[in-house]
């Protein structure tokens, strides 16, 4: 077991740590402190079941673990899957003392989180995140939700977890194309809150790609580091401080939309989301031109696309008017003011705007 870092992350209902670490995941009893004594029960996917799943069991200290296993992908995050697990933890009769253990990738972690954040009106979970999105981004900072037949994610609640494991270990079995749409979120943090540590993946690009250990383990720290200071400053999404994880993400959504969920993935459309968002900002005159060229060369490097090619801008554009982080009708975006640093803003021209969504400069 090599060293593990743990972050702390700065919540209303009390502060929790994300731990960082290769083999987090066959520590036996690791997962005791966190656990009230009531009954656990485990959430995950099937593929992730199947590499992973048998080791709950030690991690628990216990001889066995009851399990609800849901479909890959997007398809578990639907009301259906949010009651069976419900479902289960009623038929299993657990109290509030209980935890849900979110074992997989980001869907697993907000179905879970949503599961565990209504049952008995909030009860623990701890997430065990297996993708790289999922422990740089979504497993931290208490955002859980699900879909719905009118949008993506428009159901759900703020419920932090009770500890967050990340074991960067399990991130060698994750196919090529998950692992990159990963590195997307961990460039947004630099883009919006880090120069150095965009210089720092730029020099590494190459190690990070065949997932050097060290260098994992160095940029799932550095980024849940800088998103646990961003939720401790702005834990429910209010003051617009949040909201600058979110860069790229309105493109990104209405290409997802656009293009029929499951066509990119997430991180795929926020590297393409945050191309259009620079281009933006350069013609609004917040980012230099060869700042927008280091962002597109860096996603580039890790063969993420940079563009939202094949999808027309009218369709974005109506995608766009339902993102959440608009206000009364007016598209806001975040728009980076310069390297590593980014503000939610509906300042901007809609004529440069419409110019982006068609593929152009402004
Ligand atoms: P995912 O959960 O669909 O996982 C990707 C795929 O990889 C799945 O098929 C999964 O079974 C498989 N997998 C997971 N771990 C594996 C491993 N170690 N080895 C092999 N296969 C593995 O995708 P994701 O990118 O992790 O999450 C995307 C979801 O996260 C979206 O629904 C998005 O809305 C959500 N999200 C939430 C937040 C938040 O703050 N709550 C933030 C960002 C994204
Ligand atoms: N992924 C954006 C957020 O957690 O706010």
């Amino acid at each position: 077991m090599t060293n593990i870092e743990t972050i702390e992350v700065a919540a209303a209902a009390g502060a929790y740590p994300v731990l960082v670490g290769e083999g987090l995941l066959n520590r036996p009893g690791g997962l005791k402190e966190w656990l009230r004594g009531g009954g656990v029960l485990a959430v995950t996917s099937r593929t992730v079941a199947e590499i992973y799943l048998d080791r709950l069991p030690a991690l628990l200290g216990a001889d066995e673990c009851e399990s609800v296993i849901l479909p890959d992908g997007e398809e578990a995050k639907s009301i259906g899957h949010w009651q069976r697990i419900l479902r289960r933890m009623a038929e299993l009769e657990l109290g509030r003392d209980c935890a849900l253990l979110a074992l997989g990738g980001g869907c697993v972690g907000d179905v879970a989180g949503f599961a565990a954040a209504c049952y008995h009106r909030g009860v623990d979970y701890l997430q065990l995140p297996t993708t790289l999105l999922a422990q740089v981004d979504s497993s931290v900072g208490g955002k859980t939700a699900i879909n719905t037949d009118w949008g993506k994610n428009l159901l759900g609640a703020f419920h932090q977890p009770r500890a967050v494991l990340c074991d960067t270990a399990a991130l060698s079995t994750l196919p090529q194309r998950e692992f990159a749409a990963g590195l997307a979120e961990v460039v947004k943090y630099g883009m919006v809150a880090d120069s150095s540590f965009f210089g720092w993946l730029e020099n590494n690009n190459r190690r990070l790609l065949a997932r050097d250990a060290a260098c994992l383990r160095h940029a799932v720290k550095r980024s849940v580091e800088i998103k646990a200071r961003i939720v401790g400053e702005d834990e429910h999404d209010r003051s617009g401080r949040r909201a600058v994880l979110n860069f790229g993400h309105s493109f990104a959504h209405a290409i997802e939309h656009s293009a029929g969920y499951g066509e990119w993935l997430h991180g795929e459309a926020v590297a393409a989301g945050m191309c259009m968002a620079a281009r933006l900002a350069v013609g609004e005159g917040g980012l230099r031109e060869t700042d927008r060229k280091r962002l597109e060369a860096l996603l580039s490097a890790f063969g993420l696309p940079l563009c939202a090619q094949g999808l027309g801008a009218d369709t974005l554009k109506r995608a766009m008017l339902t993102d959440k982080k608009n206000l009364k009708g007016a598209i806001r975006l975040v728009l980076p003011d310069g390297l590593g640093r980014a503000r939610l803003t509906s300042d901007f021209s809609h004529e440069s705007l419409d110019a982006v969504l068609a593929g152009q400069q402004p």
